[in-house]
Formats: structure tokens, sequence, C-alpha cells
């Protein structure tokens, strides 16, 4: 068997424009997902998880991948996370011309589903580079991010951007721009998230985004918006200016409200950091419920977070320095 972790993220700036080509900078957090491959003897695809703020449970795929589950999976996140895993087994198989090989895979979870903190990028990552292994064959984090990256888009009917599949492969703060991916120097954020305790449907965020784009010039027009304070941010990471950052961090979330992936949850939270003295606060991720993100170096905004209606849980998060750790 082999195992890989990858970690999850949280987007200082950039969701939703990062889809028509401006840039984002996500941050991995040391929250991760873990995946073990071992080869069957048949060609059978079976998945069991665990922690993935579900109940434990086991999905056999009969035959090849593709093919539906024999078992009934009524729980729509559960469907979308076995349907990446699905794709990413694929793309296993693709790299290592091995069409008819079959795998009991295990994935251990402490990134909430749909919460826009990138589970799904750390397990499709997590889950390319332990299958890869497990057949022999290491490879480059470049082109695991590439492969992870195809998975998401064709999950996500290619409404998908870089940025979640490099950042969970390469850890740290990263760039994204249209194919432009790379690492950035980052000081040593204080990072804290608060959590709903729900999720967001990724696809359906960003199909809603997309519509509105079409129909109404304000919202191209805060997509753009948000490309100017995401190169602005940039600047300010540089410079470790964390007041700048959390300035910064507040427009971006005003700007994804007018785009409508917000939540009364989401504005609760960001609006108890930004009482509780953080530098700046925003959802993080697609939205619609799940994660916000804010800066705070003291225990004031986890503290007032803990008390806040909507908020289920409110952690301090690491930054990643490393992405795709090979474990086993
Ligand atoms: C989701 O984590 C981030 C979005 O920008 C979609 C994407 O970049 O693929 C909403």
């Amino acid at each position: 068997m082999a195992v890989s972790s990858a970690p999850g993220k949280v987007y200082l700036f950039g969701e939703h424009a990062v889809v028509y080509g401006e840039p984002a900078v996500p941050c991995a957090i040391e929250v991760r997902a873990q995946v073990g491959v071992e080869q069957r003897s048949d060609s059978k695809l079976r998945i069991h998880a665990e922690d993935l703020s579900l109940d434990g449970f086991t999905v056999e795929y009969g035959g090849t991948a593709g093919s539906p589950p024999d078992v009934d999976v009524s729980e729509s996140l559960l469907t979308a996370a076995m349907g990446y895993v699905d794709v990413a087994i694929e793309h296993v198989r693709d790299v290592t011309g091995e069409d008819d090989v079959g795998f009991d895979v295990t994935i251990e979870s402490d990134i909430p589903l749909g919460a826009g903190l990138g589970s799904s990028a750390a397990v499709v990552v997590a889950a390319i580079d332990a299958g890869t292994r497990e057949l022999g064959t290491t490879l480059e984090i470049d082109e695991l991010a590439e492969r992870a990256y195809q998975t998401e888009s064709a999950v996500q009917s290619g409404e998908a951007s870089r940025a979640d599949t490099f950042c969970s492969a390469t850890g740290g703060a990263v760039r994204v721009e249209g194919d432009d991916c790379r690492m950035l120097e980052a000081p040593d954020l204080p990072i804290v998230v608060g959590f709903d305790g729900g999720a967001g449907d990724t696809g359906q965020l960003v199909a809603g985004v997309r519509s509105l784009r079409e129909e109404y010039s304000f919202a191209s027009d805060t997509v753009e918006a948000i490309g100017d304070i995401v190169r602005k941010g940039e600047r300010a990471l540089e410079r470790g200016d964390i007041e700048e950052l959390g300035r910064l961090m507040n427009f971006n979330h005003g700007l994804l409200g007018a785009l409508g992936v917000s939540s009364r949850s989401l504005d609760s939270m960001v609006w108890a950091a930004r009482n509780a003295g953080a530098h700046g606060a925003k959802l993080t991720g697609a939205g619609g419920g799940g994660c916000i993100v804010a800066l705070d170096p003291s225990d004031e905004t986890e503290t007032a977070l803990s008390y806040t209606p909507g908020c289920r849980d409110a952690f301090r998060a690491e930054l990643a320095e490393t992405g795709v750790r090979r474990i086993e």
C-alpha cells in the first residue's frame, strides 16, 4: 500500500475571479487529507472513507471506474467526493498504462467537505500521488498538480481553476493566474478559521457567478475589481504588511458578497472576527456556507468566534510549508 497526504488551503484573495483569468492567492494550511491506495487482484475500485465530517462509509464500484456504485449513496456530498476519487483513479490508470487494475482506496481527512478549505483538491492530489506510487511511478509535483487540476475540472464540468490543486500539491502560499502557477514567499501569517458546520456546492456557486456575469456588467466589473485587490494583496504579502492584507481581505469579502456567494453565517463570522480586532476577515473558497479566514495574532478572534451564533468551530491554522507528503 502507498499512502500520501495533502493539505487543505484558505484563499487569502481571489476565489471565483480566478475562474475568469484573474490572479488568486491561496495558502496551504496544516489540515490534511490522507489517502492510502492498495492494488487489488481484480479490477474493482473500493473506496473506504472516514472522518469526512460524516459517518464512516464504504462504497464499492463494480468493474471499471465510471460504472455506477453498487450501493446507494444518498448524501450528495459523499457522491461528489466519490466522483473526485473515481476520476483521480482514472488518471492513475492513464499515467501507468494499467487500464484494468483495481484498488482499495482509504481516505481519512481532517478537512470538512465542501467548506472552502480545499477538501476535494487535497483528496485528489493525495489519491493520484499514492495511486501512481503504488504502481511504481513517482510523479513530479508539476505533473501531479496538472493531473489533479484535470480531475477537478472534469468533475466540475470544466469550471475549475488550477488554484486549489496547485496549492495542495506544492504547499505554501501560491499565486495562480490562468495556467501560470508559482509559489510565493510568505511571512508567518496569524490565520484563524471559523467554520459554520455547513458546505456550499462549488459547481452551483461557480455557475451562479457565471450567469450573474453574463447578465449584469457590475458582476464582470466586480470580478476585475477582485483581480486588482489580489495584485495589491501580493505586494502586501511581499512586504509582510499584515494590516494592509487584512484591509484588502475585507474588501475582497465585500465583493464576493456582491457576487452572491456569501451567506448569513459567513457574514456573522466575518463581522465577529472584525469586531474582535482581526486585521481582516473574508469567506474562503466557493462560499455559500463553510469557512471564513481571518488574520489575528491574538486569541480574541478565536474566542469571539466560539461564541458567535452560526459558528460551529474556530481554530488557528498554521501555514503548510509542505504540499503532498509521501508517508508510505
Ligand atoms: C473553490 O475552492 C474556488 C473557486 O474559485 C473555484 C475554482 O477556483 O476552481 C470558487
